[in-house]
């Protein structure tokens, strides 16, 4: 099995200042002395992004946008671009979150034109996908997941897929404090390896770092990490607080 270090995001979505921002990872660096063997990434609005990279300064909090857009320049009234977070030291950016999807009606063609357009500025994509509840009880589960993939990724080299981060985040589960069982993450996220080993290849797919999301907290995180395609986790509610942030960061000091 490929070597893939564990990454802990927190998606603040539409929540602190950007002085509120700062001083969370001011507090979460102090606080988590080493963490070793985890990748530790929040993601505050735009308006946030330069003070928590301010923040995170040399330490371990690396930081993510929540959205980008794919030109470079021009009249997009309201959108941001690529070489503006990377212009501000940011290193990742969420693409395709199904608040997104659902709220702002983005698609699968969109989604592929951001996260090519990330990757050409530098930035690692964490692409999210997952199914709302009426698709999987209707069975449709892998089939939305699949159009999802192979959407997203169109066009993609190899090396490209084994470097983007994909977040498979069930609809039903976000917000809901309904998490997926282990089993369920796994299975989901398993399905979503083998589908980019059909847009790149095993090798690749095997390096490519899948989280899972969807009302992830200190109590469940453990249980979660044990699945064996699952490498970390995108978590919303429970990612505001520095001391639930925390403990999910330390998730491997609860098994
Ligand atoms: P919750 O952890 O609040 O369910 O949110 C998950 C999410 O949408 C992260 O992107």
């Amino acid at each position: 099995m490929a070597d893939r270090l564990p990454i802990m995001a927190g998606n603040w979505k539409m929540h602190k200042t950007a002085r509120e921002g700062a001083a969370f990872v001011e507090q979460l660096t102090d606080e988590l002395a080493d963490p070793e063997g985890v990748e530790v990434v929040v993601a505050p609005a735009f308006t946030g992004l330069q003070a928590a990279v301010e923040a995170a300064g040399e330490g371990v909090v690396r930081v993510a946008a929540q959205d980008i857009f794919w030109e470079e320049s021009g009249a997009y009234t309201g959108e941001v671009s690529p070489s503006m977070l990377a212009d501000l030291c940011v290193k990742y950016v969420i693409i395709g979150h199904s608040e997104r999807r659902q709220i702002f009606g983005e698609t699968d063609e969109e989604v592929a034109r951001k996260v090519r357009a990330a990757i050409g500025a530098g930035l690692v994509p964490i692409m999210c996908v997952g199914e709302i509840e009426a698709e999987r009880e209707e069975g449709r589960t892998e089939q939305v997941l699949e159009r999802q993939v192979l959407g997203g990724t169109q066009g993609m080299a190899p090396e490209e897929v084994a470097e983007m981060v994909v977040a498979y985040e069930p609809v039903w589960a976000i917000g809901t404090g309904r998490t997926a069982t282990p089993q369920i993450a796994q299975e989901a996220v398993a399905f979503i390896r083998s589908r980019l080993a059909e847009v790149a290849d095993p090798a690749s797919a095997a390096r490519t770092r899948i989280l899972y999301g969807g009302s992830v907290k200190p109590d469940n995180v453990a249980d979660i990490m044990t699945q064996p395609d699952i490498d970390g986790a995108l978590v919303g509610g429970a990612s505001l607080a520095v001391d639930s942030f925390k403990s999910l960061v330390r998730y491997e000091r609860r098994t």
